[in-house]
């Protein structure tokens, strides 16, 4: 019976450290119904959920560019921080990084619409032809194909209906944002956009204080920057009855104590009174 019940246990135990050195693994792991399915790739996504994703790849045998949260999915460490970036672009007031040392992970390719934007249907031809006439009350008229496409874009939450759809997006190229002097602008750069009218965000962001950076964290080291986008979706900032700027996340649960620590109430003292 003991001897059973150590089994148990050891079973357990390296149940749990699998499970929790190979998140990914174990997402990944077949249900018994789907064993076929077993390749499946495992995307977990990195900021902005449903918007911000990266597959699991092997760098080397046995080292993952990107591990997961089992319980979140969400990425927890990386392998590699620039995989799949380039490089961000003309940045003013960052010309004094080395060329190369400040990367991004374009959008485009998460944008599934925007190839078509400009050919399939705002090409210059029949009723979407450019340029548009443009209503003076900045109201997008009603438009249920593009609401059925995008659906956040019924009820646009941005700016409190004092923003609209070509503030943001270039009138005659729709595949390109636009910056203050009515300049395209690439999705890849959405810095350039937002800035225009958050420029303490934009600045902060520069500075380090807002958004996120993960690499060398030498000044001018090699980073990746997570881009505004990454985080915010642009149509909808506010979040219902939040009201704030950005989407929240269930959190992960707290860490499990390390062995023989009953609690960590040693974090309480702290040599600095606050
Ligand atoms: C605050 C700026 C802003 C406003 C206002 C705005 N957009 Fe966008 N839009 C963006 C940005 C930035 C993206 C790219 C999002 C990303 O990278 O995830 C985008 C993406 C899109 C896409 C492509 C989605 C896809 O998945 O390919 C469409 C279509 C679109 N917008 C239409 C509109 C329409 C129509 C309006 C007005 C009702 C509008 N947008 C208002 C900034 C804006
Ligand atoms: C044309 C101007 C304009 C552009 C461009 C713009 N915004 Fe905004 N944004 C606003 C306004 C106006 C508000 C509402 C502020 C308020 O009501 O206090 C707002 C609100 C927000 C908020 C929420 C803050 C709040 O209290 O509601 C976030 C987050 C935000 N914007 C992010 C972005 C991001 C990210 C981009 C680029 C994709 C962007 N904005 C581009 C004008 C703009
Ligand atoms: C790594 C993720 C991340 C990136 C990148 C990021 N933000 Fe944010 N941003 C946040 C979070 C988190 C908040 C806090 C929102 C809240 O209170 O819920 C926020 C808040 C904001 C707000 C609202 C602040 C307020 O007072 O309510 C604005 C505006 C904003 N961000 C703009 C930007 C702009 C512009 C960029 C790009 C230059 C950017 N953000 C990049 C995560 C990000």
């Amino acid at each position: 019976m003991k001897k059973l019940a150590i089994y148990t246990l050891v079973a357990a135990f390296c149940g749990s450290a699998v499970y929790a050195f190979s998140a990914a693994d174990k997402a990944a792991e077949p249900a018994p119904a789907a064993a076929a399915a077993a390749k499946e790739p495992v995307v977990c996504f990195e900021s902005r959920k449903g918007a911000s994703e990266i597959t699991q790849q092997e760098i080397k045998p046995g080292l993952p560019n990107v591990k997961c949260s089992p319980t979140t999915g969400a990425a927890l460490w990386y392998g590699d921080p620039y995989e799949g970036t380039v490089p961000m672009g003309k940045m003013p007031m960052l010309e004094k990084l080395p060329e190369g040392h400040a990367v991004v992970k374009p959008r485009s390719e998460k944008l599934a619409l925007m190839p078509m934007c400009g050919t399939a249907c705002h090409n210059g031809v029949g009723p979407n032809a450019n340029p548009p006439t443009l209503p003076k009350d900045k109201r997008a008229k009603p438009n249920p194909t593009m609401e059925a496409m995008v659906p956040d874009l019924a009820n646009l939450q941005h700016g409190r209906g004092r923003i609209w759809c070509m503030d943001c997006h270039h009138t005659t190229k729709r595949n390109m944002l636009v910056d203050h002097y009515g300049d395209p602008v690439s999705f890849d750069q959405p810095q350039l956009l937002c800035g225009k009218c958050h420029g303490d965000k934009l600045r902060d962001w520069r500075d380090g204080i807002h958004g996120k950076r993960i690499g060398d964290f030498t000044s001018t080291g090699k980073k990746r920057w997570f881009t505004c986008t990454e985080c915010h979706n642009p149509h909808n900032v506010q979040d219902g009855a939040r009201n704030r700027g950005f989407v929240q996340l269930q959190p992960e649960p707290s860490p499990q104590l390390p062995k023989g620590m009953k609690d960590a109430k040693h974090e309480l003292m702290h040599p600095i009174p606050h």
